[in-house]
């Protein structure tokens, strides 16, 4: 007999057989654990450091509650987003993960297929496991490219060109990792597996899923295929906000940056010609003992005071989370490893199926707010308890 689940916790998490019987995001994550290889698994999982900023991205959630209306009419729903002129079923974002083949073997493509069903925004790694060209094919329309800057303009520019001629209609330019990162539990997790990386990897270091952002290069990343990246680093550690000038004037497609947390750089970003913001810490793969990138919204959208879209990311697992994100100002939110546990059980099934979960329990949030469309979700729809003690 299965064992009785204790309150709240429903069937026991991973206990499924597909991706149809997952209850929340957190079945998916029990089943790639099991499923994944422990070095794979470590490097999605895991963040820096201590992990302090990793766990406050979940935390900081709690620090904001619902503001129920009721008798509101309900019946009618519309969670519909639109950005910078596309139209998507739901504000909820597939953050850009690198590797995705790591995971499942249909990676980014499964992922663009279960965006193209669903109707939602991608935003593709600048290393993906599949090139720009095959997994906008997937989407059947337009996704965003994420860039890591490099360190040579001219290969930047080359990656931005490959993405715009594919059919890119906006670049992420991620800024949070300017120069290396300290992944000690990752690497711990890397002991632990006793495979032969090299049995699928080109090289020992484990490029299929390389990990050394602000590190090396590799030829076995797709976008890289056709660029000699002998020495070629992922990010610099020399750039200022003059390179957004350099970039727009490079590319036709929206510039938005990534990985912003504060309103001095939300202005900055605004100032030096950003057509949009992404609050992220990274999934707290970045810089440690950060804040929870939920308690950043509401100051990066208020320097920004609805001007350009502001997107966040970080520790979204349920709608609630997604909730509160829009009522502290964000326009839309990123998820990235609830999708990628998704990916890694059941391939792009499972994507969709966190897709799914996500907007049924935004659903239901905005139903219990009375808010029918996510321009009726505002601040006045959650309170901070931090403030109200
Ligand atoms: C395994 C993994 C790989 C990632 N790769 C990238 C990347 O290539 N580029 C990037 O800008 N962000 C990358 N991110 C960060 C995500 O885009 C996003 O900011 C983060 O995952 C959101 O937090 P969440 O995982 O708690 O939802 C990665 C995150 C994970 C977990």
């Amino acid at each position: 007999m299965a064992a009785i689940p204790s309150l709240g916790q429903g069937l026991l998490p991973g206990q499924i057989d597909k991706a149809a019987d997952a209850l929340d995001v957190f079945d998916f994550e029990a089943v790639a654990q099991k499923t994944l290889p422990p070095a794979h698994w470590g490097y999605m999982a895991t963040g820096v450091d201590g992990e302090d900023t990793l766990k406050a991205n979940r935390q900081a959630f709690t620090r904001y509650q619902l503001r129920t209306r009721r008798f509101v009419d309900v019946s009618r729903m519309d969670m519909s987003m639109e950005l910078f002129g596309m139209k998507f079923t739901s504000p909820i974002v597939l953050c850009p993960v690198g590797s995705q083949k790591a995971f499942h073997p249909d990676g980014e493509v499964g992922a663009a297929r279960a965006a193209k069903a669903k109707g939602n925004l991608q935003i593709l790694s600048t290393q993906t496991s599949y090139g720009v060209e095959d997994v906008v094919k997937a989407r059947g329309g337009p996704i965003w490219f994420q860039l890591y800057t490099t360190d040579s303009f001219d290969i930047t520019t080359k990656l931005v060109k490959r993405a715009e001629a594919a059919g890119c209609n906006v670049v992420a330019v991620t800024v949070d990792l300017p120069s290396g990162r300290n992944t000690s539990s990752m690497m711990r997790f890397q002991r632990a597996d006793t495979r032969v990386c090299a049995n699928c990897h080109t090289d020992a270091t484990g490029n299929l899923a390389n990990p050394r952002v602000g590190g090396g290069v590799s030829t076995t990343k797709p976008m890289f295929a056709d660029i000699n990246p002998q020495g070629l680093g992922l990010t610099s550690p020399s750039l200022t906000w003059d390179f957004i000038k350099r970039l727009k004037d490079v590319t036709k497609m929206k510039v938005v940056i990534k990985g912003l947390e504060t309103r001095e750089d939300a202005s900055l970003a605004m100032e030096h010609g950003a057509d949009g913001i992404i609050v992220s810490n990274h999934g707290g793969r970045a810089t440690e003992t950060g804040r929870g990138t939920i308690e950043c919204v509401a100051e990066v959208a208020q320097a920004v005071r609805g001007r350009i879209p502001v997107i966040m990311d970080g520790g979204v697992r349920r709608g609630t989370d997604i909730f509160k994100a829009l009522a502290l100002g964000a326009t839309a939110v990123g998820v990235g490893r609830p999708y990628i546990w998704g990916l890694s059980s059941y391939g792009q099934q499972g994507v969709e199926r966190v897709i799914e979960i996500l907007n049924n329990e935004l659903r239901l949030a905005m139903v219990g707010c009375g808010t029918r469309t996510l321009k009726e979700i505002t601040s006045s729809s959650v309170i901070d308890t931090a403030r109200r003690a």
